[in-house]
């Protein structure tokens, strides 16, 4: 019993470690000293923004996208989660039209039916891919899934029978990738760092990511082509904080991004619902709470090349998202325009009432003048 209570205390010190280190800096301020100022800043001074063009009583220079994380479709537990994802990818989407979507990990649980233990089941691939075709959601969306820690238990290599995520995925390539999203008024990156480990171990030895040198250079090659763009978005599973990878490390890789968006950490047993924070960089991190038992989601737009984005869940309605001015927790001075907020003349927000059964209206953009 005694050494039952030893062995719990030095598992609860170990815990209570590793969630401060993990939380570390949840924190979302802006501190311009800790902050290098940013190499992609064309203007190099605090005009950023001056120039047009400025928000206005006009639906332009916008353009909005979803991410889902943790899903976790499971042939054990929670009958509800599989057919909420099949509603939320046909009537939220149908709703809310996001030009993509990014679903960052753990897509299936794999865990055994007691929990404990790890296995492909390929039934809950087959779920989540059926899903995925009876909503025809890729024929609405662009649909870009990731693996997470769950996606790659037990698999000895990429070839295995049991990888899944390369049959029954959408995106299916495993890897980091960028994709840019390509618009009359800018082009925008999206860069993958997928930190996954192959071959994947059992539960509970992936819940640390690694990115290699091998690795770390071809994301290099992503954030230069990205340096190109409007704006970038790097995304992927794990929090940067359970990432190991080689000096300077993973976070100053992704420099120029506006933000980091992830999953992994779920809302830590609810014990933090929000996991914002920002790196010394200045890049925003942004964990989303999971699918799997909060039934998150986050809508995100770039308007006039300022980022805004909203937490939200499954079926709660009005979904409101106010573009401009954007909320000033969560400001980029090194890589957004913020002197269009100044010069802009409306208040500009997305918002989506109660749909109707049947007569499901889109997402609105509500423009109110405010000068
Ligand atoms: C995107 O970048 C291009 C080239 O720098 C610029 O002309 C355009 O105005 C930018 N788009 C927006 C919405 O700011
Ligand atoms: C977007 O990229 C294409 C090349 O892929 C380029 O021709 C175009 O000018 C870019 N658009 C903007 C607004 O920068
Ligand atoms: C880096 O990781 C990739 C993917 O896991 C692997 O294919 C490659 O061999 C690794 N490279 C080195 C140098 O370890
Ligand atoms: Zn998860």
């Amino acid at each position: 019993m005694l050494k039952l209570f030893g062995a719990l205390v030095i598992l609860g010190l170990a815990l209570a470690c590793i969630t401060s280190w993990v939380l570390d800096s949840y924190d979302t301020a802006w501190h311009p000293k800790r902050s290098v100022q940013h190499p992609t800043v064309r203007d190099g001074d605090d005009s950023k923004g001056s120039s047009p063009p400025f928000p206005g009583g006009e639906l332009n220079n916008i353009f909005w996208f979803i991410q889902v994380s943790d899903i976790h479709i499971s042939r054990f537990h929670d009958p509800r989660r599989i057919p909420d994802f099949e509603n939320f990818c046909t009537d939220t989407i149908e709703v809310i039209k996001p030009v993509l979507v990014l679903a960052t990990g753990d897509l299936t649980d794999a865990k055994t039916e007691s929990k404990v233990g790890s296995l492909q089941h390929e039934v809950e691939w087959q779920a989540y891919h059926n899903i995925l075709k009876r909503s025809r959601v890729m024929e609405r969306t662009r649909w870009i899934d990731i693996r997470g820690n769950h996606d790659a238990f037990n698999i000895i290599s990429l070839d295995s029978v049991n990888n899944y995520y390369r049959k029954y995925s959408a995106n299916q390539k495993v890897g980091s990738f960028h994709y840019v999203h390509k618009t009359p008024f800018g082009n925008y990156s999206f860069v993958c760092a997928d930190a996954t480990l192959t071959p994947g171990p059992k539960r509970p030895y992936n819940f640390f990511g690694i990115l290699n040198q091998t690795q770390m250079d071809l994301l290099d090659t992503f954030r230069a082509e990205s340096l190109k763009s409007n704006q970038s978005i790097w995304f992927g599973h794990y929090t940067t904080s359970t990432v190991v990878s080689p000096s300077p490390g993973v976070r100053d890789m992704m420099r120029s991004a506006v933000a980091y968006l992830c999953g992994h950490l779920h809302t830590l047993g609810g014990l933090m619902p929000v996991l914002h924070s920002r790196h010394p960089q200045g890049t925003l991190e942004l964990e989303l709470g999971d699918w799997m038992d909060n039934r998150r989601y986050r809508v995100l737009a770039f308007d006039h090349d300022l980022l805004s984005f909203s937490d939200l869940k499954f079926e709660q309605w009005p979904a409101v998202l106010i573009t401009n001015p954007k909320d000033a927790q969560y400001l980029h001075p090194g890589v957004e325009p913020l002197a269009r907020i100044r010069r802009s003349t409306h208040i500009r927000c997305l918002f989506q009432h109660l749909p109707l059964l049947r007569n499901i209206p889109s997402l609105q953009c509500g423009l109110l003048h405010h000068r």
